[in-house]
């Protein structure tokens, strides 16, 4: 019985769900020029789900023969090939970070990327590095340079090559990451990609890695999937991408740069694609997608990895929860709250589970669009 509830509730909740994305975009057709986002979203949709082809991608964003030598490798500043070897390694994580966000690293350190936590708290071993560019602010480059090394002599943890950190060279970021994990850490079975301002429940976490452990699992690759996304043709937009970079009115699906995870053969495959792919395009989780498309990898939906916004603070959340994104300032109060082990008690046994049903229902199938976890995941 309570299943049929919840079955029918699941429904009423897309339901809602179809009727607010019905107004909103009816409002965008009111409030924006027609040609951008509806066309481009009606064209992007037919494609992912009437063609649903991607097969041009090896082709056509393949590099020829005669460029090969021109894709840059960039050099090490900083690195440790040391970090993972000799040593089992369930989990490399990887931070996006930039130069000048030291505070955001020192947060991590002392929460959801701490090593030692999650060796003593855990029992799991896992590897915590940042990787960076150079800085690109001329003025203070060479001061923030010196703070760099520094910071690295104290924690050995940055991974920095000499690109310039910037927003468009965020596709050579991931090049360092993949290219890394190639180099000198092949055997961590986990790799995660995560941003400086996201929040990780490494308790739970760790936890599903293991189990995924247990069933050999393979060929993993789980996020926030986005599906059939167009190219953003607004040249005053962040993410404009024009024609001649891509031409296709949508990606393939890609989970979101915030926080994505895939098993260590799917980081072999995609390094290996990013090779032969033209590297031009900086947004780089779409790179991504390419690259896993062209090794016909498919991401997965993991409705605890939260979209743009935060997650609902609340234990029967923090039960369940991978992923958060936009925690910078209130990191170490998430961090203290979500992984008390009060929690797992509070939402434990028959009466704790049905109110967390009931409390996660209310937190996430509201009527006005919240990007944080999918009403669904209240039934998960
Ligand atoms: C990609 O295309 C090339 C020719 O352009 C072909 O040799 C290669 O086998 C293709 N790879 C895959 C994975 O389909
Ligand atoms: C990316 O980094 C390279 C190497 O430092 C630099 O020449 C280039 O200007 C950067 N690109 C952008 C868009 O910042
Ligand atoms: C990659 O594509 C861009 C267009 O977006 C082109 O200008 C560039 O020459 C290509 N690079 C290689 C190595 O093929
Ligand atoms: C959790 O519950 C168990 C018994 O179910 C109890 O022994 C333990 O002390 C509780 N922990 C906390 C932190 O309340």
């Amino acid at each position: 019985i309570r299943m049929f509830v919840s079955a029918r509730k699941g429904r009423k909740c897309q339901f809602v769900q179809i009727l607010a994305t019905c107004f909103v975009l009816s409002l965008m057709i009111f409030w924006t020029p027609l040609d951008n986002h509806i066309v481009s979203h009606m064209k992007s949709y037919s494609y992912r789900y009437l063609i649903n082809s991607y097969t041009f991608v090896n082709n056509s964003l393949s590099i020829n023969r005669d460029n090969l030598d021109r894709v840059a490798s960039y050099r090490y500043l900083i690195n440790h090939k040391e970090k993972c070897q000799q040593q089992e390694v369930l989990l490399l994580l990887f931070v996006k970070t930039s130069p000048e966000n030291r505070h955001r690293r020192d947060a991590i350190r002392q929460t959801w990327g701490n090593e030692k936590y999650v060796h003593s708290h855990l029992n799991a071993n896992i590897k915590t590095v940042f990787a960076l560019g150079q800085p690109a602010d001329r003025m203070q480059g060479v001061q923030m340079q010196r703070n760099l090394l520094m910071e690295n002599q104290k924690y050995n943890d940055l991974i920095q090559q000499d690109f310039l950190d910037t927003f468009h060279n965020l596709t050579l970021k991931l090049l360092l990451q993949f290219g890394w994990v190639n180099a000198y850490c092949p055997h961590a079975k986990f790799i995660m990609s995560a941003d400086d301002d996201i929040f990780i429940h490494m308790p739970n976490l760790v936890a599903y890695l293991q189990r995924l452990v247990e069933i050999g699992v393979q060929d993993l690759w789980i996020g926030r999937v986005h599906r059939g996304a167009p190219p953003v043709r607004d040249k005053t937009s962040k993410y404009y991408v024009p024609y001649e970079m891509y031409q296709w009115p949508s990606y393939p699906d890609y989970t979101a740069g915030a926080a994505y995870v895939i098993s260590s053969d799917v980081a072999a495959k995609v390094y290996a694609a990013s090779q032969t792919l033209n590297t031009s395009l900086y947004i780089d989780d779409v790179f991504m997608g390419l690259c896993a498309n062209k090794m016909g990898i498919v991401p997965q939906y993991h409705v605890f990895f939260s979209g743009e916004g935060k997650a609902p603070y609340h234990p029967c959340i923090y039960d369940k929860m991978i992923t958060s994104h936009g925690h910078v300032e209130d990191l170490h109060h998430l961090w203290k709250q979500a992984t008390d082990p009060k929690v797992k008690n509070f939402s434990s046994g028959f009466w704790g589970r049905t109110y967390c049903r009931i409390v996660n229902i209310m937190l996430l199938c509201k009527l006005h669009y919240e990007d944080t976890y999918p009403c669904s995941a209240a039934f998960s």
